[in-house]
């Protein structure tokens, strides 16, 4: 095992790393953790110290960390080709990606360009729908409609379409504008009595008359609409009924709007199935992928699209119809064999199958474990997916004041118990791998309960 320089580790970062989403001037008095390595379910630190990965490492791990499958893939990868560019070139490994790929997409998304990561997935999304109308001449179509609660990215193009405005609001002035609709979020709505759940009620979708409206009334500038399908992520975990997805397919159809599914979050079996839309049954016009697509070891995208797009920018060079967005990274080799690596255990070890009485004995006990406490306010799960949603008052409604800090205390004293538990708001969830067991569910869900019934109880609140 390597030797490591715990005091000048910290020293360094303490100097000279500025880490994301961070307020550095928290870290003053406390120090982070040194995570040296991990394995399955589990990191550890450099102390010694084990905790369980509850949020796969920020939703990207997906079979646990260190499967000797993936890294298999990398290492034999590292032999044969590093990188190359993918203008003029290709790969088998490229290629190897799109054909596994084709095994789980519907027939109709049958043209995939590469990128980075969650944001470039979404500016290419964007930049192709607006470019679509533009390429087909109807000039018009230049607005898009994204939802409150809404996160796609922290890039310019993927803030303009978001709707948290935590990361929003102070750049406001650098955006495009949007239409902004009301966001599907079930445990505010006034027609929703009790937990929301898995939220697969029927309902009159309320929610998605002001997104039918901003259609009704100015369709003729929207090029597209873009949503998470089934759960808003980063704006609070707010799981939707799948029937608003389908109703929003029938407007886009109306409307001749694009429909783009932003799966950054929820593809590769995160929801309970490979993506999120199958739940509804309906298909995107574009769909991004990021995230769990290498399995959660390497940035990798893919924004895919249909036909009919596609046909829209092929085109003799001069007529101007090229789509002028690239990286430098695009398609690199080795995050390429670590994706075939994962989408091969998709194909042949089924882990959502083998998984599912985990899955659900994680709803069951995540009901259990908070559904008695007066400051949750909701309980929702979808797939491997849970989340609470902590309030002052249960019936009411009102969320705990903001300076109290709540959630961030419940973050650090997770970290003391064994566990990630990295708040979005007030709400608390768990972002698991699909190769959980029983055990480890019962494990993480119990000492999330001591540490946030503790948490509570220090601030008078239980
Ligand atoms: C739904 C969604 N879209 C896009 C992104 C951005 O992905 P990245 O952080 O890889 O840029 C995220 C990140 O959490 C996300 O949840």
């Amino acid at each position: 095992m390597k030797k490591w320089d715990k005091s000048k580790i910290l020293e360094l970062d303490r100097r000279h790393i500025w880490h994301p989403y961070t307020q550095m001037k928290d870290y003053e008095n406390r120090d982070p953790k040194v995570i040296v390595s991990a394995q399955g379910l589990k990191l550890k630190t450099i102390d010694g110290e084990e905790l369980y990965d509850s949020i796969s490492s920020w939703w990207t791990n997906v079979h646990g960390h260190l499967h000797p499958a993936l890294n298999h893939a990398i290492c034999e990868q590292l032999s044969l080709l590093d990188h190359v560019n993918f203008s003029g070139f290709t790969h088998p490994y490229a290629t190897e990606v799109v054909a596994r790929l084709r095994e789980f997409l519907p027939q109709e998304l049958s043209h995939y360009f590469f990128s980075d990561n969650g944001s470039t997935a979404v500016e290419v999304a964007l930049k192709m729908a607006f470019q679509f109308w533009q390429n087909k001449g109807v000039k018009e179509k230049t607005r898009f409609v994204c939802l409150e609660n809404a996160y796609h990215g922290d890039t310019i193009g993927a803030v303009s379409v978001g709707g948290c405005d935590l990361f929003f609001e102070l750049y406001k002035p650098l955006t495009f504008k949007t239409y902004r609709a009301p966001s599907p979020y079930c445990y505010r709505c006034e027609e929703h009595q009790g937990f929301t759940l898995s939220a697969n009620h029927d309902c009159s979708l309320r929610c998605i008359d002001g997104l039918e409206k901003i259609f009704e009334e100015k369709h003729k500038e929207i090029c597209a609409v873009i949503v998470e399908p089934r759960m808003q992520g980063a704006g609070g975990i707010l799981i939707y009924p799948p029937s608003y997805l389908k109703k929003l397919r029938r407007l886009c159809d109306q409307y001749e709007v694009l429909l783009i599914f932003d799966e950054v979050a929820t593809g590769f079996g995160r929801t309970g199935t490979m993506f999120a839309f199958e739940q509804a049954g309906v298909v995107p016009d574009i769909i991004c992928l990021a995230k769990g697509l290498t399995g959660g070891y390497l940035p990798m995208a893919l924004t895919v699209t249909t036909e009919e797009i596609y046909q829209a920018f092929y085109a003799d060079y001069l007529e101007g119809k090229t789509f002028f967005h690239g990286h430098t990274y695009t398609a690199n080799p080795i995050c390429c064999a670590v994706a075939c690596a994962n989408l091969k255990l998709f194909a042949e070890e089924d882990p959502l199958n083998k998984t599912k009485e985990a899955r659900e004995y994680f709803h069951k006990i995540l009901l259990e474990a908070f559904s008695e406490n007066p400051h949750v306010g909701d309980i929702r799960y979808v797939g491997y997916i849970g989340a609470i949603e902590l309030v002052k008052d249960r019936k009411t409604r009102e969320p705990f004041p903001q300076a109290l800090r709540l959630p961030f205390k419940i973050y650090m004293r997770s970290l003391e118990e064994g566990l990630v538990l990295r708040p979005l708001g007030d709400v608390i969830y768990w972002f698991l791998p699909l190769c959980i067991t029983k055990e480890d569910v019962s494990e993480i869900i119990s000492r999330s309960q001591k540490v946030i019934e503790k948490v509570l109880k220090e601030h008078g609140a239980s």
